[in-house]
């Protein structure tokens, strides 16, 4: 891997300060997923190195937390300059391990780096409040603080921004935490370790573990010390944690699975609309929660929108993410390339149209051209389920409410999009949609200022924005009495 500064490479997990050496000498390889070659052996961790990870973090906590929020900010301050100082090989890394195009690799960096230069601000207003007491001799004041020890369980699609995006407010809150990144790219997440190290933020505030995902999800779950843990992956995995942190009663925030519905009326701006589905479907060749995965478009116009769309996928280059003109990278690995396509070649037998793409391209390995797919019904899996690929589906309707209840007609909440010119729509649509995030007219809708998150099965709790504090911060109420 040739990097400008080889030393942001680690395979140890990164415990207390330190390049820890594991018990075992059993490794986990990371693969590139552009050509399924070995990249690196990383030391594999199982629940001992959890445990001393989460030991650690509960030593640090008194002192981080007893940090000024300006301490806290300078240190998060930093690590966002070190990470543009540092963003050439960051982006490197996070290409050759995750697969996504070095341009969206680039911009995930600066994404990630975003949040810690947003909570690094949001640290220092962290406000209370005082009450009106309910008799003379009492004065009640509110006050917030860090929840303690927090557990983050990050996913392969944006393996630094999910992670800045979890520690940087954790920190901000005078919390430490536990992480452990997806087994696929623990690399972007070790980097990120060794630039805390640079940024002087102090042993075991960051702890960073990979490996044994059931033994360190157990800790993670069932330790007493960890208040709080935060997850971002499938509901399937969510749902379990949740109930897994039902007996140390901790507090939970679920990033979800997403069904995002994409709905074009018919009065909208074509072009627009056609430009904000190739955003909202391709980035990181369909592998995000936010991508669109059902478009419901007006049966008037959907014949026009389909061809447009079509017209600029077939320009799309899709390729190795570290060639320079490459816009659609392989999917993570060639299972889940097979997932896609086997959910292509049901819906075909289901009665869906070819429309543009090859469902047998790339075979054999995890490149997927991108699809488009007509014909499409509610009840189909490919419309129920996250594809989590390069495949756009089209189902049409004729009516705003028909349009609406098929969007709403999923278990997920996450995000939605659509568009119209018609003022009066775009107010009411939004307002019956149930979905945390709403696009209109927008498909570029993830900003370290805004509140991430979903309702239903997407999750709980929000990220990003002053909304994403909170869920780092117990709220104390304190009662003064005896006052003459
Ligand atoms: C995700 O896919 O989980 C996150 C996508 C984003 O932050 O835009």
């Amino acid at each position: 891997m040739q990097l400008l500064d080889p030393s942001l490479l680690k395979s140890k997990p990164f415990i207390n300060g330190k390049w820890h050496s594991t018990a075992s000498t059993q490794t986990l390889t990371v693969y590139n997923p552009a050509n399924q070659q070995a990249l690196i052996e990383v030391d594999y961790c199982r629940q001992a190195e959890a445990e001393y990870a989460v030991l650690s973090a509960d030593k640090a906590l008194p002192h981080w937390a007893g940090t000024t929020a300006q301490e806290r900010a300078g240190c998060l301050q930093r690590m966002a300059e070190l990470m543009a100082e540092h963003e050439d090989d960051l982006a490197r890394i996070l290409t050759l391990e995750q697969g996504k195009p070095l341009a969206e690799a680039r911009t995930e960096i600066r994404y990630s780096a975003s949040y810690f230069q947003w909570f690094a601000e949001e640290a220092k207003r962290v406000y209370g409040d005082t009450i009106p007491a309910p008799s003379r001799d009492k004065r009640i004041v509110v006050t917030k603080q860090g929840i303690g020890v927090v557990a983050c369980i990050t996913p392969w699609n944006f393996p630094s921004a999910m992670l800045g995006r979890k520690i940087a407010p954790a920190l901000a809150a005078g919390c430490t935490v536990v992480c452990k990144p997806a087994n696929q790219t623990p690399l972007s997440a070790l980097a990120l370790a060794e630039l805390s190290l640079r940024a002087g933020i102090p042993a075991g505030v960051i702890n960073i573990v990979a490996g044994d995902t059931q033994g360190i999800g157990q800790v993670f779950t069932q330790h007493p010390a960890i208040r709080k843990l935060t997850f971002t992956g499938s509901t399937a995995v969510g749902k379990r944690l949740i109930a897994d942190c039902a007996s140390t009663v901790k507090r939970t925030s679920m990033e979800l699975g997403g069904n995002a519905p994409f709905i074009v009326f018919a009065d909208a701006d074509l072009d627009a609309a056609v430009d904000g589905a190739m955003l909202a479907k391709f980035r990181n060749a369909g592998q995000t929660c936010v991508c669109a995965n059902r478009f419901i478009i007006a049966e008037s116009i959907a014949p026009a929108f389909a061809k447009a769309l079509a017209e600029k996928m077939a320009l799309l280059q899709v390729g190795d993410g570290q060639l320079a003109n490459t816009q659609i990278g392989p999917l993570i690995d060639q299972a889940a390339a097979d997932h896609v396509r086997a959910l292509v070649q049901q819906a075909l037998q289901d009665g869906a149209q070819l429309i543009a793409g090859d469902p047998d391209s790339g075979k054999g390995s995890a490149f997927i051209e991108p699809i488009v797919l007509s014909n499409i019904s509610s009840d189909m899996a490919i419309f129920q389920q996250e594809i989590f690929g390069p495949v756009v589906t089209l189902a049409t309707f004729d009516e705003e409410a028909e349009a609406i209840q098929m969007a709403n007609n999923t278990e997920y909440g996450l995000a939605a999009y659509f568009y119209t010119q018609n003022i009066n729509a775009s107010w009411r649509v939004a307002d019956a949609l149930d979905f945390g995030i709403v696009g209109i007219n927008e498909s570029a809708v993830s900003t370290e200022v805004a509140p991430f998150g979903g309702m239903k099965a997407s999750g709980n709790g929000r990220e990003g924005s002053k909304y994403g504090l909170d869920d780092y911060l117990e709220i104390k109420y304190r009662c003064y009495g005896g006052i003459v």
